[in-house]
């Protein structure tokens, strides 16, 4: 007999390697991968392109008027990986660069952005069988995932990774301080916004990572995915 489809959540802060861990479960147990997160750095992108940040100030009603005329969808490539595509354009490099990590948390406390992604993000859900990973994932776009982890990290150890990312993108200027910097203000935003902050689901459990191996994380991750899908 098939195992049975289920929907899992992977919550947690910026740069707690979820994306990782999500994209690999997804391809391990033949899912589907969405990452959301993609989706609020694509409408920031579209922001920044389109002079509607004035500093860090954002024209939000002009923003709420856009909303229909923009369109995210993913594409695979021919690695397997998936990329984000704005109104048809690959933006996956753009949307990782700091310009558009340090205005994203402003876009994404926009109750209309919200609205608009949670919509579409369940619609990706509807025959189940995905992973999706996010900040809301487990408490919002799907309350009743059957598999639900949210992932921790010292602040330190996500800060490094994500200067290491940078570096291995090409990125030489950016500083290690620049970066640490990002992660806590992007961490104290994204858990006090009125609009779906981050937090713990209730049943979801707790994955944290800081002296953990890849190898270990992956075995702990398909070891919970094989006890729910029994
Ligand atoms: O996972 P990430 O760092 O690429 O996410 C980018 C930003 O988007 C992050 O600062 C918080 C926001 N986000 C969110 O509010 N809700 C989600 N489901 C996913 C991301």
């Amino acid at each position: 007999m098939e195992n049975k489809k289920i929907i899992i959540a992977i919550d947690g802060f910026s740069s707690t390697g979820k994306s990782t861990m999500a994209k690999k479960l997804a391809k391990t147990v033949g899912y589907a991968y969405i990452d959301s997160g993609a989706m609020y750095r694509a409408v920031t992108l579209y922001c920044l392109e389109n002079g509607l940040f004035n500093g860090s100030e954002l024209d939000v009603a002009k923003l709420e008027a856009s909303l229909n005329d923009l369109s995210i969808t993913f594409g695979v490539n021919e690695a397997g990986g998936t990329e984000t595509y704005l109104n048809g354009k690959n933006v996956e490099k753009e949307i990782r660069q700091m310009a558009v990590s340090s205005k994203v948390s402003i876009v994404a406390a926009i109750p209309a952005v919200r609205r608009a992604l949670v919509l579409q993000q369940q619609a990706f859900g509807k025959e189940k069988g995905i992973v999706m990973d996010g900040r809301d994932i487990g408490t919002t776009v799907f309350p009743m995932a059957e598999m639900k982890v949210y992932v921790n990290a010292s602040a330190e150890t996500r800060a490094q990774r994500r200067f290491d990312e940078l570096r291995g993108k090409g990125d030489t200027t950016t500083t290690y301080e620049e970066v640490y910097k990002n992660v806590c203000e992007r961490d104290y935003i994204d858990s006090h916004r009125e609009e779906s902050p981050l937090r713990q689901a209730e049943d979801a459990v707790v994955l944290d990572n800081s002296n953990m191996t890849i190898e270990e994380q992956d075995a702990w991750l398909l070891d919970l995915f094989n006890r729910l899908t029994k």
